[in-house]
């Protein structure tokens, strides 16, 4: 029985370039999904999964992500008793509820290296990561069977789902051993954004892990791999070689937003969710019969 799980790690230091120019001079993390931050979701979705302590890993110009989950008592105090403040007030929670720290990457090595930078701060216990610039409904229940699948197993997991065959060279892309129980697989490979040709399966690493405290000795060890980068999916590699790495196949819904076309369609899907925004669905169909 592997160690009660609590620490999250955000890895959100990448320039964010598939949305320039709007992330030229903000982090693609701090972008709105409608009226909430992208990262907001991310942070939320951690404390769902009872992973109060949180570590955001930064990088240059992202100030913002911090200031974000933070009070602004100038702002507060303007605002008065309105209803505006209370819009305020989900982040007072989120301070109330977690735990928030932040490290930055100084160099752009990679998703590998960015996950270094958590050595100290997870100290030797294992931890779950979520990518900044993606985004999964419902909120904190992959997360949940991940912990639950690494309890009971002690190994590494990550959340996978199927991607249409030109999508595969987007991802990590993994070749199964065996289904060992319904929507969980002993992962054989996992070759990170393979062509079509070289892809083992359509099932993709989908922005969810847990990793184990070896993985930063393992990530020493690792060289540059795709796009001269220090990949995390290289060090996952070895830890399926050893058989110490699980799939889980979630329910429910990914949102990519860290390319232009899904984060439309993510703020337009949030959207149309949102009980307070009417007439956005009419909307929509009036804006297509123009079209
Ligand atoms: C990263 C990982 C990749 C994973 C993807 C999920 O790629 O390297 O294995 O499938 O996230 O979003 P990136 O999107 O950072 O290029």
């Amino acid at each position: 029985m592997a160690q009660r799980l609590k620490k999250a790690v955000i890895p959100a230091a990448g320039f964010g370039t598939r949305l320039l120019p709007a992330t030229k001079a903000q982090p693609k993390e701090m972008l709105p999904i409608v009226d909430r931050p992208a990262i907001q979701y991310v942070v939320e979705e951690a404390i769902a999964a009872h992973l109060p302590d949180i570590l955001i890993i930064t990088g240059k110009g992202k100030h913002a992500i911090e200031d974000h989950f933070d009070r602004n008592f100038e702002l507060e105090e303007e605002l008065g008793k309105s209803d505006k403040r209370e819009a305020l007030e989900e982040i007072r929670e989120i301070i109330r509820k977690a735990r928030l720290h932040y490290t930055r990457q100084n160099e752009l090595l990679g998703l590998g290296d960015a996950i270094r930078y958590a050595r100290d701060h997870v100290d030797k216990e294992s931890f779950a990561v979520l990518l900044g610039d993606t985004l999964l409904r419902p909120s904190g229940s992959c997360l949940k069977e991940l912990v639950a699948i690494h309890e009971r197993t002690g190994d590494a997991v990550l959340a996978v789902e199927e991607v249409p065959a030109d999508k595969v060279d987007r991802y990590g892309i993994l070749e199964i051993e065996s289904q060992t129980r319904d929507r969980e697989f002993k992962v054989k490979r996992i070759i990170e954004k393979p062509s079509v040709e070289e892809a083992p399966s359509r099932l993709a690493a989908a922005g969810r892990y847990i990793l184990l405290p070896e993985i930063f000795e393992i990530l020493d060890t690792v060289q540059p791999g795709k796009n001269n980068e220090i990949q995390l999916t290289d060090a996952l590699q070895i830890l399926a070689q050893q058989g110490r790495l699980h799939a889980y196949q979630f329910e429910g819904k990914r949102y990519d937003v860290g390319n232009k076309t899904d984060y439309v369609l993510t703020t337009l899907e949030y959207a149309l969710d949102r009980p307070d925004l009417p007439g956005i669905r009419e909307a929509v169909h009036e804006i297509l019969k123009g079209k």
